[in-house]
């Protein structure tokens, strides 16, 4: 197959090109990505010079670009990552959010129906989004234990069937490219599949987000803004585990379906935090509990979604997808990874990252 990954050089996808790469020397991977302050080549590094692979810098919103990409690369797959994924961005700036995540969705919706012309054998165009399209869970559980059948903060989970109830404008935005994803199977009948997944972390991931942001600060002895009390949960997965379901619902989904991956793994930021800095200060040397006075309470978060937990139990009982690792060794070679590659977060807290490519793509 010849297989483009749209927002191969963000965080997930890189370590969806990676696996692709590795795995599968017969297909030709092709990362497609524009290189937004969220994109950096540094990530794929290590298999920029493969036979198999190649990169194309294309903004997912030119049709007509894309358009051409497909028809170069004879494009028979596409595993579609491109995003703005920064809920704080998409409270400050809805436009481009939509722009990106529905115009651009589409665009490459219509894309792959016009180079495809119907002919869908050996097709596929899997779509990848989240599970904050479901909205927010209650906390019925605040002092937290297990109920049977629940999990620690809450009985409720999101599953395949939860209606959908996006609170941010990056929720809503998914939200909304999902439907389109659906409405082209449904209409044209194309192959389609999509998964929402839980919050990720582990390395590469821009240091926007919770983790890799306050791994740094930790690091470096800054304040930790932790918005509103720190109450909110969140349901994490290392990533090379959403990297595998990822391959595993391209290969062998059944088209049009849905699968919700997820860890349950539920964390109370404030809980999760303490771990971070717990770990941080000993692989640092430091003494245990010298950095927990970094936390400092913030306004909280516009619309914040108090609660998510995922269900996967179908892509478990379907295709025999599990997470691989526990948290504890997630999170610890995680934060080994930050601390090791100081000059990757550095290139990237400095903007030089961004120089390097404004010098590539100059005189293009
Ligand atoms: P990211 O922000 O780290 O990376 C996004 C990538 O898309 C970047 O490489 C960026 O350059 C590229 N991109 C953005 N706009 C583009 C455009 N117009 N054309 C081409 N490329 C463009 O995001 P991520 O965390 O890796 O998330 C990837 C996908 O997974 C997103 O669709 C996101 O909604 C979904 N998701 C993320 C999480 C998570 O916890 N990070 C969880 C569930 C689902
Ligand atoms: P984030 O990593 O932005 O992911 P998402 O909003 O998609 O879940 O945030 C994870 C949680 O951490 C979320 O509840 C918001 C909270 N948070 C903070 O408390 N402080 C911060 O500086 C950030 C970035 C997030």
């Amino acid at each position: 197959m010849n297989i483009m990954i749209t927002g191969g050089a963000g965080f997930i996808g890189n370590h969806v090109v990676r696996l692709f790469v590795n795995k599968y020397p017969q297909h030709r991977i092709v990362c497609a990505d524009k290189l937004t302050y969220a994109g950096n080549l540094a990530n794929l590094a290590d298999v920029e010079h493969r036979e198999n692979y190649c990169f194309e810098h294309v903004d997912i919103c030119d049709f007509d670009s894309i358009v051409a990409l497909m028809r170069k690369h004879n494009i028979d797959g596409i595993i579609h990552l491109a995003a703005e994924s920064h809920v704080d961005r998409s409270i400050k700036d809805p436009f481009t959010f939509a722009q990106t995540n529905v115009m651009g969705t589409l665009s490459l919706l219509q894309a792959a129906n016009m180079c495809w012309q119907g002919n869908y054998e050996g097709k596929r165009f899997y779509h990848i989004s989240t599970d904050e399209v479901y909205g927010a869970l209650q906390m019925d559980n605040p002092q937290g234990g297990n109920e049977p059948g629940g999990g620690p903060w809450g009985t409720a989970f999101f599953t395949e069937q939860t209606p959908y109830h996006p609170h941010s404008p990056y929720s809503a935005a998914k939200a909304s490219s999902d439907h389109f994803v659906r409405a082209f199977h449904d209409t044209y009948g194309m192959p389609t599949l999509i998964s929402n997944c839980s919050n990720n972390y582990g390395p590469y991931q821009f240091p926007e987000k919770l983790i890799p942001l306050f791994i740094n600060n930790i690091r470096h002895r800054r304040p930790l803004p932790v918005y509103g009390k720190g109450e909110n949960v969140r349901d994490w997965l290392f990533v090379e585990d959403h990297a595998r379901a990822i391959d595993l619902i391209f290969h062998e989904g059944r088209v049009g379906d849905t699968y919700n991956i997820g860890g349950f793994n539920e964390w109370k930021n404030i809980d999760l935090i303490k771990v971070l800095i717990r770990t941080v200060d000993r692989l640092l040397g430091r003494a245990d509990g010298e950095d927990d006075n970094l936390i400092t309470f913030v306004t909280d978060r516009a619309g914040h979604d108090m609660r998510y937990a995922i269900d996967s139990r179908k892509l478990k009982t379907e295709l025999g997808w599990q997470p691989s690792l526990q948290f504890e060794e997630g999170i610890e070679r995680t934060v080994k990874w930050y601390l090791e590659n100081q000059a990757w977060m550095d290139n990237i807290t400095s903007g030089e990252y961004m120089k390097y490519y404004q010098e590539m793509y100059a005189n293009r």
